[in-house]
Protein backbone atom coordinates (compact mmCIF):
# COMPACT_ATOMS: atom_id res chain seq x y z
CA UNK A 1 0.00 0.00 0.00
CA UNK A 2 2.49 3.20 1.32
CA UNK A 3 4.27 1.38 -2.21
CA UNK A 4 1.43 2.11 -4.35
CA UNK A 5 0.47 5.63 -2.77
CA UNK A 6 4.51 6.80 -2.43
CA UNK A 7 5.06 5.81 -6.46
CA UNK A 8 1.74 7.06 -7.85
CA UNK A 9 2.92 10.27 -6.05
CA UNK A 10 5.94 10.54 -7.61
CA UNK A 11 3.92 9.16 -10.54
CA UNK A 12 1.66 12.21 -10.57
CA UNK A 13 5.06 14.60 -9.98
CA UNK A 14 6.52 13.27 -12.66
CA UNK A 15 4.24 13.24 -14.97
CA UNK A 16 3.54 16.90 -14.62
CA UNK A 17 6.91 17.79 -15.28
CA UNK A 18 7.86 15.52 -18.05
CA UNK A 19 4.55 15.62 -20.00
CA UNK A 20 3.43 19.03 -21.14
CA UNK A 21 -0.41 19.14 -20.41
CA UNK A 22 -2.63 22.02 -19.46
CA UNK A 23 -5.92 20.96 -17.26
CA UNK A 24 -7.21 24.30 -18.32
CA UNK A 25 -6.51 23.23 -22.20
CA UNK A 26 -6.14 19.62 -22.52
CA UNK A 27 -5.94 19.22 -26.24
CA UNK A 28 -4.08 22.76 -26.43
CA UNK A 29 -0.93 21.81 -29.06
CA UNK A 30 0.86 23.26 -32.05
CA UNK A 31 0.39 21.49 -35.34
CA UNK A 32 2.82 21.30 -38.22
CA UNK A 33 1.36 19.48 -41.59
CA UNK A 34 3.44 18.73 -44.22
CA UNK A 35 1.49 18.42 -47.74
CA UNK A 36 3.40 17.27 -50.69
CA UNK A 37 1.74 19.04 -53.44
CA UNK A 38 3.55 17.50 -56.36
CA UNK A 39 6.33 15.12 -57.28
CA UNK A 40 9.75 17.03 -58.99
CA UNK A 41 11.97 15.01 -60.64
CA UNK A 42 14.60 14.87 -57.37
CA UNK A 43 12.27 15.26 -54.76
CA UNK A 44 9.00 17.08 -54.49
CA UNK A 45 7.50 20.53 -53.24
CA UNK A 46 5.74 20.79 -49.92
CA UNK A 47 3.28 23.22 -48.21
CA UNK A 48 4.09 23.46 -44.55
CA UNK A 49 1.51 24.99 -42.33
CA UNK A 50 1.42 25.56 -38.47
CA UNK A 51 -1.79 25.98 -36.89
CA UNK A 52 -1.89 26.95 -33.29
CA UNK A 53 -4.58 25.20 -31.35
CA UNK A 54 -3.81 26.77 -27.82
CA UNK A 55 -6.55 28.69 -27.07
CA UNK A 56 -4.49 31.21 -24.98
CA UNK A 57 -1.18 30.61 -26.06
CA UNK A 58 -0.02 33.28 -28.62
CA UNK A 59 3.58 33.25 -30.15
CA UNK A 60 4.90 36.33 -29.38
CA UNK A 61 7.13 38.43 -31.39
CA UNK A 62 10.39 37.91 -32.84
CA UNK A 63 8.23 34.90 -33.46
CA UNK A 64 8.34 31.11 -33.98
CA UNK A 65 11.47 28.93 -35.13
CA UNK A 66 10.97 25.48 -36.52
CA UNK A 67 13.64 22.98 -37.26
CA UNK A 68 14.25 19.42 -37.99
CA UNK A 69 16.74 17.16 -39.23
CA UNK A 70 16.54 15.48 -42.59
CA UNK A 71 16.47 11.66 -43.07
CA UNK A 72 18.70 11.49 -45.65
CA UNK A 73 20.97 14.05 -47.96
CA UNK A 74 18.02 16.08 -48.74
CA UNK A 75 18.62 19.95 -49.42
CA UNK A 76 15.87 22.78 -49.83
CA UNK A 77 16.15 24.55 -53.42
CA UNK A 78 14.16 26.99 -52.65
CA UNK A 79 11.36 28.03 -50.50
CA UNK A 80 8.46 30.97 -50.51
CA UNK A 81 6.99 32.92 -47.54
CA UNK A 82 10.21 31.99 -44.50
CA UNK A 83 13.65 31.13 -44.89
CA UNK A 84 16.25 29.39 -43.47
CA UNK A 85 18.60 31.13 -41.11
CA UNK A 86 21.58 29.83 -42.68
CA UNK A 87 22.72 28.38 -46.00
CA UNK A 88 25.49 26.10 -44.79
CA UNK A 89 27.91 24.21 -47.00
CA UNK A 90 26.40 23.43 -50.59
CA UNK A 91 29.92 23.70 -52.15
CA UNK A 92 28.67 20.24 -54.13
CA UNK A 93 26.50 21.83 -56.49
CA UNK A 94 27.09 24.24 -59.58
CA UNK A 95 25.22 26.49 -61.12
CA UNK A 96 21.43 25.70 -59.65
CA UNK A 97 22.71 26.61 -56.04
CA UNK A 98 20.10 25.96 -53.22
CA UNK A 99 18.68 27.82 -50.74
CA UNK A 100 20.16 25.57 -47.74
CA UNK A 101 22.19 22.78 -47.88
CA UNK A 102 21.98 22.08 -43.83
CA UNK A 103 21.37 18.39 -42.71
CA UNK A 104 19.21 20.67 -40.16
CA UNK A 105 17.88 23.10 -41.35
CA UNK A 106 16.21 26.17 -39.13
CA UNK A 107 13.36 28.00 -40.77
CA UNK A 108 11.77 31.71 -39.90
CA UNK A 109 9.00 33.60 -40.81
CA UNK A 110 9.62 36.56 -43.38
CA UNK A 111 8.47 39.99 -42.22
CA UNK A 112 5.78 41.58 -42.91
CA UNK A 113 6.33 43.64 -46.47
CA UNK A 114 8.55 41.33 -47.80
CA UNK A 115 8.39 41.25 -52.23
CA UNK A 116 5.12 39.42 -53.55
CA UNK A 117 7.11 36.88 -55.29
CA UNK A 118 8.54 36.11 -51.77
CA UNK A 119 4.92 35.74 -50.23
CA UNK A 120 2.75 32.94 -49.18
CA UNK A 121 -0.85 32.74 -48.12
CA UNK A 122 -0.14 32.98 -44.47
CA UNK A 123 3.43 34.30 -44.28
CA UNK A 124 5.15 36.85 -43.30
CA UNK A 125 3.96 37.67 -39.86
CA UNK A 126 7.24 37.83 -38.42
CA UNK A 127 6.62 34.54 -37.05
CA UNK A 128 3.68 36.45 -34.77
CA UNK A 129 0.48 33.36 -34.38
CA UNK A 130 -2.52 34.57 -32.25
CA UNK A 131 -4.25 32.12 -29.74
CA UNK A 132 -7.16 29.82 -31.03
CA UNK A 133 -9.27 31.67 -28.95
CA UNK A 134 -8.54 34.89 -29.34
CA UNK A 135 -8.46 35.04 -33.41
CA UNK A 136 -8.25 31.31 -35.24
CA UNK A 137 -7.89 33.44 -38.75
CA UNK A 138 -4.71 34.89 -37.42
CA UNK A 139 -3.65 31.58 -35.37
CA UNK A 140 -2.19 29.95 -38.42
CA UNK A 141 1.24 30.05 -40.76
CA UNK A 142 2.04 28.58 -43.71
CA UNK A 143 5.30 28.43 -46.47
CA UNK A 144 6.39 26.31 -49.18
CA UNK A 145 9.55 24.73 -49.90
CA UNK A 146 11.27 22.75 -52.75
CA UNK A 147 13.38 19.86 -51.70
CA UNK A 148 15.84 18.20 -53.73
CA UNK A 149 17.70 14.82 -53.04
CA UNK A 150 14.48 13.34 -51.22
CA UNK A 151 12.42 10.17 -52.41
CA UNK A 152 10.02 11.41 -55.41
CA UNK A 153 7.42 8.64 -54.27
CA UNK A 154 5.41 8.52 -51.21
CA UNK A 155 7.35 4.96 -51.06
CA UNK A 156 10.81 6.27 -51.21
CA UNK A 157 10.23 9.75 -49.48
CA UNK A 158 11.26 9.87 -45.86
CA UNK A 159 10.05 11.90 -42.71
CA UNK A 160 12.20 14.38 -41.07
CA UNK A 161 12.60 13.79 -37.92
CA UNK A 162 13.70 15.58 -34.34
CA UNK A 163 11.58 18.56 -34.92
CA UNK A 164 12.03 21.37 -33.04
CA UNK A 165 10.00 24.83 -31.95
CA UNK A 166 10.76 28.13 -30.22
CA UNK A 167 7.59 30.14 -29.46
CA UNK A 168 10.16 32.38 -29.27
CA UNK A 169 11.45 30.81 -26.39
CA UNK A 170 12.00 27.60 -25.37
CA UNK A 171 8.78 25.24 -23.73
CA UNK A 172 7.64 23.33 -27.02
CA UNK A 173 8.51 19.54 -27.21
CA UNK A 174 7.74 18.10 -30.45
CA UNK A 175 6.68 14.04 -31.44
CA UNK A 176 7.79 12.50 -34.11
CA UNK A 177 6.23 13.07 -37.88
CA UNK A 178 3.07 10.42 -38.48
CA UNK A 179 1.16 10.54 -41.66
CA UNK A 180 -2.31 11.28 -41.76
CA UNK A 181 -4.81 11.00 -44.30
CA UNK A 182 -4.18 13.46 -47.46
CA UNK A 183 -5.69 17.03 -47.06
CA UNK A 184 -8.41 17.54 -49.65
CA UNK A 185 -8.46 21.16 -50.45
CA UNK A 186 -11.17 23.01 -51.98
CA UNK A 187 -11.11 25.50 -55.15
CA UNK A 188 -11.81 29.09 -54.60
CA UNK A 189 -15.33 28.89 -55.86
CA UNK A 190 -15.65 25.65 -53.85
CA UNK A 191 -16.62 23.88 -56.75
CA UNK A 192 -13.59 21.12 -57.21
CA UNK A 193 -11.93 19.28 -54.82
CA UNK A 194 -7.98 18.19 -54.61
CA UNK A 195 -5.94 16.67 -52.70
CA UNK A 196 -1.98 16.37 -51.15
CA UNK A 197 -0.26 13.79 -52.41
CA UNK A 198 0.87 12.52 -49.15
CA UNK A 199 0.27 14.41 -45.75
CA UNK A 200 2.18 14.17 -42.50
CA UNK A 201 1.36 16.13 -38.73
CA UNK A 202 3.69 17.06 -36.16
CA UNK A 203 2.28 18.25 -33.18
CA UNK A 204 3.87 20.00 -30.34
CA UNK A 205 3.11 20.78 -27.05
CA UNK A 206 4.09 23.99 -24.32
CA UNK A 207 5.47 22.95 -20.87
CA UNK A 208 6.24 26.01 -18.77
CA UNK A 209 8.78 23.93 -16.50
CA UNK A 210 10.99 23.51 -19.92
CA UNK A 211 10.47 27.30 -20.68
CA UNK A 212 11.82 28.76 -17.59
CA UNK A 213 12.23 28.04 -13.58
CA UNK A 214 10.18 31.05 -12.18
CA UNK A 215 6.57 32.04 -13.23
CA UNK A 216 6.81 35.04 -15.22
CA UNK A 217 3.48 36.73 -13.54
CA UNK A 218 2.21 36.89 -10.40
CA UNK A 219 -1.32 38.20 -8.82
CA UNK A 220 -2.31 40.59 -6.02
CA UNK A 221 -6.02 40.74 -3.68
CA UNK A 222 -7.77 43.60 -2.40
CA UNK A 223 -11.31 43.92 -1.66
CA UNK A 224 -14.01 46.72 -0.49
CA UNK A 225 -14.30 44.90 3.20
CA UNK A 226 -11.28 44.60 3.92
CA UNK A 227 -8.30 47.29 3.44
CA UNK A 228 -5.54 44.78 3.20
CA UNK A 229 -4.09 44.63 0.06
CA UNK A 230 -2.51 41.12 -0.05
CA UNK A 231 0.67 41.71 -2.49
CA UNK A 232 2.21 39.52 -4.97
CA UNK A 233 4.64 36.95 -2.77
CA UNK A 234 8.04 38.16 -2.85
CA UNK A 235 10.47 36.71 -5.31
CA UNK A 236 7.70 35.20 -7.17
CA UNK A 237 9.57 35.20 -9.94
CA UNK A 238 13.13 35.20 -8.83
CA UNK A 239 14.97 37.59 -7.65
CA UNK A 240 18.19 36.60 -8.93
CA UNK A 241 18.53 39.84 -11.68
CA UNK A 242 17.05 42.01 -8.46
CA UNK A 243 20.75 44.44 -9.14
CA UNK A 244 19.86 44.94 -12.88
CA UNK A 245 16.29 46.33 -12.30
CA UNK A 246 15.71 49.77 -13.18
CA UNK A 247 13.82 52.12 -10.14
CA UNK A 248 10.21 53.71 -11.36
CA UNK A 249 12.09 57.08 -10.91
CA UNK A 250 15.29 56.43 -12.31
CA UNK A 251 16.88 58.92 -14.76
CA UNK A 252 18.09 56.12 -16.88
CA UNK A 253 14.58 55.98 -18.04
CA UNK A 254 14.86 58.97 -20.16
CA UNK A 255 18.13 57.65 -21.94
CA UNK A 256 17.16 57.21 -25.88
CA UNK A 257 16.45 53.62 -27.11
CA UNK A 258 15.73 52.49 -23.13
CA UNK A 259 12.80 50.05 -24.41
CA UNK A 260 14.58 49.01 -27.67
CA UNK A 261 13.72 45.27 -27.28
CA UNK A 262 16.63 42.99 -27.47
CA UNK A 263 17.61 40.37 -29.88
CA UNK A 264 17.26 37.60 -26.82
CA UNK A 265 14.18 39.24 -25.34
CA UNK A 266 15.81 39.27 -22.18
CA UNK A 267 13.36 41.97 -20.10
CA UNK A 268 14.25 45.29 -18.41
CA UNK A 269 12.15 45.16 -15.03
CA UNK A 270 11.19 47.71 -12.72
CA UNK A 271 11.91 46.92 -9.22
CA UNK A 272 9.27 45.60 -7.70
CA UNK A 273 9.46 42.93 -4.29
CA UNK A 274 8.41 40.27 -6.78
CA UNK A 275 10.28 41.08 -9.64
CA UNK A 276 7.66 39.79 -12.04
CA UNK A 277 7.68 41.01 -15.41
CA UNK A 278 3.39 41.28 -15.29
CA UNK A 279 1.37 41.49 -11.95
CA UNK A 280 -2.57 40.82 -12.53
CA UNK A 281 -4.88 42.32 -9.85
CA UNK A 282 -8.23 41.23 -8.85
CA UNK A 283 -9.75 43.54 -6.45
CA UNK A 284 -13.71 42.68 -5.14
CA UNK A 285 -15.15 46.07 -5.76
CA UNK A 286 -19.00 45.98 -4.97
CA UNK A 287 -21.62 43.78 -3.36
CA UNK A 288 -24.96 44.11 -5.10
CA UNK A 289 -27.93 41.71 -3.72
CA UNK A 290 -27.82 40.07 -6.53
CA UNK A 291 -24.62 40.42 -8.35
CA UNK A 292 -21.30 41.41 -7.15
CA UNK A 293 -18.36 43.47 -9.04
CA UNK A 294 -14.95 42.70 -9.63
CA UNK A 295 -12.11 45.17 -10.87
CA UNK A 296 -9.58 43.51 -12.51
CA UNK A 297 -6.30 45.21 -13.71
CA UNK A 298 -3.06 43.95 -15.45
CA UNK A 299 0.20 46.35 -15.43
CA UNK A 300 3.33 45.49 -16.95
CA UNK A 301 6.75 45.70 -15.66
CA UNK A 302 9.06 45.02 -18.22
CA UNK A 303 10.80 48.15 -19.83
CA UNK A 304 11.51 46.27 -22.94
CA UNK A 305 8.40 44.74 -24.02
CA UNK A 306 4.53 46.17 -25.67
CA UNK A 307 2.63 42.90 -25.37
CA UNK A 308 0.47 42.80 -28.57
CA UNK A 309 -2.72 40.05 -28.82
CA UNK A 310 -2.46 39.58 -24.32
CA UNK A 311 -4.77 36.65 -22.96
CA UNK A 312 -6.02 36.11 -19.37
CA UNK A 313 -6.91 33.10 -17.95
CA UNK A 314 -8.86 33.17 -15.32
CA UNK A 315 -10.57 30.25 -13.51
CA UNK A 316 -13.37 31.29 -10.56
CA UNK A 317 -16.02 28.87 -10.14
CA UNK A 318 -18.64 31.84 -10.84
CA UNK A 319 -17.15 32.64 -14.12
CA UNK A 320 -20.33 30.40 -15.02
CA UNK A 321 -22.24 33.37 -14.67
CA UNK A 322 -20.62 36.43 -15.88
CA UNK A 323 -23.55 38.87 -16.48
CA UNK A 324 -20.82 41.62 -18.66
CA UNK A 325 -17.24 42.39 -19.15
CA UNK A 326 -16.49 46.21 -19.50
CA UNK A 327 -13.70 47.08 -21.51
CA UNK A 328 -12.22 43.40 -22.38
CA UNK A 329 -13.31 40.98 -24.86
CA UNK A 330 -14.67 37.92 -22.78
CA UNK A 331 -15.15 34.26 -24.07
CA UNK A 332 -15.47 31.32 -21.80
CA UNK A 333 -13.49 28.31 -21.89
CA UNK A 334 -14.93 24.99 -21.35
CA UNK A 335 -12.38 22.10 -21.49
CA UNK A 336 -14.44 19.33 -20.08
CA UNK A 337 -18.27 19.67 -20.39
CA UNK A 338 -19.55 19.35 -16.81
CA UNK A 339 -17.64 22.54 -15.75
CA UNK A 340 -17.66 25.65 -16.83
CA UNK A 341 -15.54 27.73 -14.47
CA UNK A 342 -12.62 29.76 -16.54
CA UNK A 343 -12.65 32.12 -18.92
CA UNK A 344 -10.43 34.19 -21.64
CA UNK A 345 -10.03 37.91 -21.29
CA UNK A 346 -8.16 39.93 -23.78
CA UNK A 347 -8.30 43.10 -25.13
CA UNK A 348 -10.83 45.01 -27.08
CA UNK A 349 -8.82 45.94 -30.73
CA UNK A 350 -7.47 49.42 -31.24
CA UNK A 351 -9.05 49.99 -27.66
CA UNK A 352 -6.65 47.87 -25.22
CA UNK A 353 -5.36 45.04 -26.90
CA UNK A 354 -1.62 46.68 -26.64
CA UNK A 355 -0.51 46.60 -23.26
CA UNK A 356 2.02 48.97 -23.43
CA UNK A 357 5.47 48.68 -22.07
CA UNK A 358 6.53 49.34 -18.19
CA UNK A 359 5.35 53.17 -17.07
CA UNK A 360 2.70 55.60 -17.04
CA UNK A 361 0.46 53.48 -19.83
CA UNK A 362 1.72 50.12 -18.81
CA UNK A 363 -0.97 48.57 -18.10
CA UNK A 364 -5.03 47.68 -18.69
CA UNK A 365 -7.91 47.34 -16.54
CA UNK A 366 -11.56 46.16 -17.11
CA UNK A 367 -14.73 45.38 -14.62
CA UNK A 368 -16.40 42.27 -14.31
CA UNK A 369 -20.14 42.12 -13.23
CA UNK A 370 -21.21 38.48 -11.95
CA UNK A 371 -24.61 37.20 -10.77
CA UNK A 372 -24.71 35.87 -7.89
CA UNK A 373 -25.42 31.87 -7.45
CA UNK A 374 -27.55 31.46 -3.85
CA UNK A 375 -26.18 28.45 -3.07
CA UNK A 376 -22.58 28.76 -3.43
CA UNK A 377 -21.55 32.65 -2.67
CA UNK A 378 -20.04 34.20 -0.23
CA UNK A 379 -17.20 36.22 0.73
CA UNK A 380 -15.82 34.10 3.59
CA UNK A 381 -12.87 32.35 2.63
CA UNK A 382 -11.01 33.64 0.22
CA UNK A 383 -13.93 32.38 -2.14
CA UNK A 384 -14.37 35.52 -4.16
CA UNK A 385 -10.54 35.28 -5.76
CA UNK A 386 -9.37 33.42 -8.62
CA UNK A 387 -7.98 29.69 -8.20
CA UNK A 388 -5.93 29.86 -10.93
CA UNK A 389 -4.72 32.64 -13.26
CA UNK A 390 -2.54 33.03 -16.43
CA UNK A 391 -1.54 35.46 -18.33
CA UNK A 392 -0.25 35.00 -21.69
CA UNK A 393 0.21 31.24 -21.08
CA UNK A 394 1.61 31.72 -18.36
CA UNK A 395 0.65 30.24 -15.10
CA UNK A 396 0.72 33.36 -12.88
CA UNK A 397 1.77 33.01 -8.83
CA UNK A 398 -0.76 33.37 -6.61
CA UNK A 399 -0.25 34.79 -2.71
CA UNK A 400 -0.40 31.84 -0.15
CA UNK A 401 -4.08 31.47 0.73
CA UNK A 402 -3.55 32.61 4.81
CA UNK A 403 -3.16 36.05 3.35
CA UNK A 404 -6.16 36.30 1.24
CA UNK A 405 -7.88 39.90 2.29
CA UNK A 406 -10.54 38.20 4.83
CA UNK A 407 -14.21 38.92 6.14
CA UNK A 408 -13.56 40.70 9.76
CA UNK A 409 -14.70 38.46 12.60
CA UNK A 410 -14.43 35.51 9.94
CA UNK A 411 -13.61 32.06 11.25
CA UNK A 412 -11.35 31.98 8.21
CA UNK A 413 -8.00 32.23 9.65
CA UNK A 414 -8.70 29.27 12.09
CA UNK A 415 -10.49 27.11 9.14
CA UNK A 416 -7.64 27.40 6.64
CA UNK A 417 -4.86 26.29 9.76
CA UNK A 418 -6.81 23.64 10.43
CA UNK A 419 -7.66 22.35 7.10
CA UNK A 420 -4.43 22.58 6.19
CA UNK A 421 -3.12 20.77 9.61
CA UNK A 422 -5.29 17.85 8.44
CA UNK A 423 -4.09 17.74 5.36
CA UNK A 424 -0.61 17.39 5.96
CA UNK A 425 -2.00 14.71 9.27
CA UNK A 426 -3.64 12.90 6.04
CA UNK A 427 -0.48 12.71 4.08
CA UNK A 428 1.83 11.73 6.44
CA UNK A 429 -0.33 8.91 7.66
CA UNK A 430 -0.63 7.51 4.16
CA UNK A 431 2.94 8.03 3.64
CA UNK A 432 3.71 6.26 6.82
CA UNK A 433 1.62 3.56 6.08
C1 LIG B 1 -4.08 19.07 -31.23
O1 LIG B 1 -5.13 20.02 -31.06
C2 LIG B 1 -6.30 19.73 -31.82
C3 LIG B 1 -7.26 20.87 -31.59
O2 LIG B 1 -7.46 21.10 -30.23
C4 LIG B 1 -6.88 18.40 -31.36
O3 LIG B 1 -8.01 18.08 -32.14
C5 LIG B 1 -5.83 17.31 -31.53
O4 LIG B 1 -6.33 16.11 -31.01
C6 LIG B 1 -4.56 17.68 -30.79
N1 LIG B 1 -3.55 16.71 -31.12
C7 LIG B 1 -2.88 16.07 -30.17
C8 LIG B 1 -1.89 15.06 -30.65
O5 LIG B 1 -3.06 16.28 -28.99
C1 LIG C 1 -3.04 17.48 -39.09
O1 LIG C 1 -2.91 18.89 -38.89
C2 LIG C 1 -4.00 19.68 -39.34
C3 LIG C 1 -3.73 21.12 -39.01
O2 LIG C 1 -2.53 21.57 -39.48
C4 LIG C 1 -5.29 19.26 -38.69
O3 LIG C 1 -6.36 19.98 -39.23
C5 LIG C 1 -5.50 17.77 -38.89
O4 LIG C 1 -6.63 17.40 -38.15
C6 LIG C 1 -4.30 16.99 -38.41
N1 LIG C 1 -4.53 15.58 -38.67
C7 LIG C 1 -4.42 14.67 -37.72
C8 LIG C 1 -4.75 13.27 -38.13
O5 LIG C 1 -4.05 14.92 -36.59
C1 LIG D 1 1.04 5.64 -51.90
O1 LIG D 1 0.29 5.88 -53.05
C2 LIG D 1 -0.50 4.79 -53.47
C3 LIG D 1 -1.25 5.17 -54.75
O2 LIG D 1 -0.48 6.03 -55.52
C4 LIG D 1 -1.48 4.41 -52.38
O3 LIG D 1 -2.21 3.25 -52.78
C5 LIG D 1 -0.74 4.14 -51.09
O4 LIG D 1 -1.66 3.92 -50.04
C6 LIG D 1 0.13 5.32 -50.75
N1 LIG D 1 0.91 5.01 -49.56
C7 LIG D 1 1.07 5.89 -48.57
C8 LIG D 1 1.96 5.46 -47.43
O5 LIG D 1 0.55 6.99 -48.58
C1 LIG E 1 17.54 13.43 -32.64
O1 LIG E 1 17.75 13.95 -31.34
C2 LIG E 1 18.23 12.97 -30.44
C3 LIG E 1 18.29 13.61 -29.08
O2 LIG E 1 18.50 14.97 -29.14
C4 LIG E 1 19.58 12.45 -30.90
O3 LIG E 1 20.01 11.46 -30.01
C5 LIG E 1 19.43 11.88 -32.29
O4 LIG E 1 20.70 11.50 -32.77
C6 LIG E 1 18.84 12.89 -33.23
N1 LIG E 1 18.56 12.24 -34.50
C7 LIG E 1 19.01 12.72 -35.64
C8 LIG E 1 18.63 11.95 -36.86
O5 LIG E 1 19.68 13.74 -35.70
C1 LIG F 1 5.73 50.33 -27.62
O1 LIG F 1 4.87 51.04 -28.49
C2 LIG F 1 5.08 52.44 -28.49
C3 LIG F 1 4.01 53.07 -29.35
O2 LIG F 1 3.79 52.33 -30.51
C4 LIG F 1 6.49 52.74 -28.98
O3 LIG F 1 6.75 54.12 -28.95
C5 LIG F 1 7.50 52.03 -28.06
O4 LIG F 1 8.81 52.20 -28.52
C6 LIG F 1 7.18 50.54 -27.99
N1 LIG F 1 8.02 49.93 -26.96
C7 LIG F 1 8.68 48.79 -27.14
C8 LIG F 1 9.38 48.26 -25.96
O5 LIG F 1 8.70 48.20 -28.21
C1 LIG G 1 -20.56 29.28 -19.41
O1 LIG G 1 -20.78 30.52 -18.75
C2 LIG G 1 -21.02 31.63 -19.59
C3 LIG G 1 -21.20 32.86 -18.75
O2 LIG G 1 -20.03 33.16 -18.09
C4 LIG G 1 -22.27 31.37 -20.43
O3 LIG G 1 -22.45 32.44 -21.32
C5 LIG G 1 -22.07 30.08 -21.22
O4 LIG G 1 -23.25 29.79 -21.92
C6 LIG G 1 -21.75 28.93 -20.27
N1 LIG G 1 -21.44 27.75 -21.07
C7 LIG G 1 -21.82 26.53 -20.73
C8 LIG G 1 -21.45 25.42 -21.64
O5 LIG G 1 -22.45 26.31 -19.71
C1 LIG H 1 -26.68 32.08 -12.97
O1 LIG H 1 -27.22 32.35 -11.71
C2 LIG H 1 -28.63 32.26 -11.66
C3 LIG H 1 -29.05 32.70 -10.29
O2 LIG H 1 -28.39 31.99 -9.30
C4 LIG H 1 -29.02 30.83 -11.97
O3 LIG H 1 -30.45 30.72 -11.97
C5 LIG H 1 -28.49 30.44 -13.33
O4 LIG H 1 -28.76 29.08 -13.56
C6 LIG H 1 -27.01 30.66 -13.37
N1 LIG H 1 -26.54 30.42 -14.71
C7 LIG H 1 -25.62 29.51 -14.98
C8 LIG H 1 -25.20 29.38 -16.41
O5 LIG H 1 -25.13 28.82 -14.11
C1 LIG I 1 -8.11 41.74 6.72
O1 LIG I 1 -7.44 40.56 6.22
C2 LIG I 1 -6.20 40.33 6.85
C3 LIG I 1 -5.60 39.09 6.22
O2 LIG I 1 -5.16 39.37 4.94
C4 LIG I 1 -6.39 40.13 8.34
O3 LIG I 1 -5.13 39.97 8.95
C5 LIG I 1 -7.12 41.32 8.93
O4 LIG I 1 -7.43 41.05 10.29
C6 LIG I 1 -8.40 41.58 8.18
N1 LIG I 1 -9.00 42.81 8.67
C7 LIG I 1 -10.14 42.81 9.34
C8 LIG I 1 -10.66 44.16 9.76
O5 LIG I 1 -10.75 41.80 9.60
Amino acid sequence: MRAVVISSFFFLVLFSYAVAYDPLDPTGNITIKWDIMSWTPDGYVATLTMNNFQMYRHIMSPGWTLGWTWAKKEVIWSMVGAQTTEQGDCSKFKGNIPHCCKKNPIVVDMLPGVPYNQQYTNCCKGGVLASWGQDPAAAVSAFQLSIGQAGTSNKTVKLPKNFTLLGPGPGYTCGPAKIVPPTNFLSPDRRRKTQALMTWNVTCTYSQFLARKHPSCCVSFSSFYNETITPCPSCACGCENKNKCVKSDSKLLSVVGINTPRKDNSPLLQCTHHMCPVRVHWHVKVNYKDYWRVKVAITNFNYRVNHTMWTLVVQHPNLNNVTQVFSFDYKPLVPYESVNDTGMFYGTKFYNDLLMEAGPFGNVQSEVLLQKDKNTFTFRQGWAFPRKVYFNGEECMLPPPDTYPFLPNSAHAKLVGFSALACSAILLLLALW
